[in-house]
């Protein structure tokens, strides 16, 4: 399970609630962190290698790339280079579009997500006819990375984030956001105390535990060691350990 930091812990905990006795040993570019605010090329360049690098090393029958940006920029590339099934992660549009009551959807997600031509393809396919408003919110990766690291989450990223949204035209009448991010539904609360109750919030978070039960059908599973993560830059200290325990991750070490 890889991503650019924490976030990717939002689809482990779903793929726990559905596969409880699958290993997964999670891993974590912190080093390369935000991906948000890198180019193609460097996203692209970096998942493949990094990717390339750690199922040789830790072979697995499975690898999902628990991050928007990541996938939606390198998938296909990571899967043209790399033996082994990969799992993406894609903005949530599909189910938004079907959510929707107003017809008009807020999609938060990094700067290098929102601009992909991946999105506007989405768009085009599962939302016509709606109004989709997308805003770059890279202060919720801080947040979320705060919050998983046991620091108090800075209100002001929040309020951002979702003025980002409202001061569109049609921002008032936004009653479903996507969150186009796997860090953001790790500050899915206060989103949510700033947006109203009458704002729903979709992630493609449960799909991607689905589909993965789906590829692993009629596998055996055999939990060997507890589950561990690996993170590409240090210190793995303080908060940070507890975190990931309730993620049944045991340990963390350097990649
Ligand atoms: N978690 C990543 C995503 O889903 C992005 C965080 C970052 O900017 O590195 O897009």
């Amino acid at each position: 399970m890889f991503d650019s930091g924490v976030g990717g812990l939002s689809v482990l905990a779903e793929l726990r609630a559905l596969l409880p006795e699958a290993p997964v040993i999670y891993a974590a570019d912190n080093a390369g962190l935000p991906y948000g605010t890198k180019t193609e090329a460097e996203i692209a360049a970096r998942v493949a290698g990094l990717l390339g690098r750690m199922t040789e090393r830790f072979r697995p029958r499975l690898a999902c790339i628990a991050c928007n940006t990541a996938s939606t920029i390198a998938l296909s590339v990571v899967r043209d280079v790399l033996h082994v099934p990969i799992v993406g992660t894609v903005p949530a549009i599909k189910p938004a579009a079907a959510a929707t009551r107003t017809g008009v959807i807020g999609l938060l997600g990094t700067a290098a997500t929102i601009r992909q031509g991946y999105v506007d393809n989405l768009e085009h396919e599962f939302a016509q006819g709606k109004t989709l408003i997308r805003h770059a919110a890279p202060g919720l990766v801080a947040a979320a990375e705060a919050k998983l690291h046991g620091r108090p989450v800075d209100p002001a990223l929040i309020a951002e984030a979702v003025r980002g949204l409202r001061s569109h035209p049609a921002g008032e009448r936004i009653d479903t956001v996507v969150l186009a991010c796997t860090h953001f539904p790790l500050v899915r609360d206060e989103l949510a105390a700033v947006l109203g109750p009458e704002v729903g919030f979709v992630d493609g978070a449960a799909g991607i535990a689905r589909r993965i039960a789906s590829l692993t059908q009629g596998q055996q599973f055999a939990r060997t060691r507890p589950d561990y993560a690996v993170f590409t830059g240090g210190p793995l200290d303080g908060q940070l350990l507890p975190a990931l325990a309730r993620y049944g991750l045991e340990r963390a070490e350097l990649f």
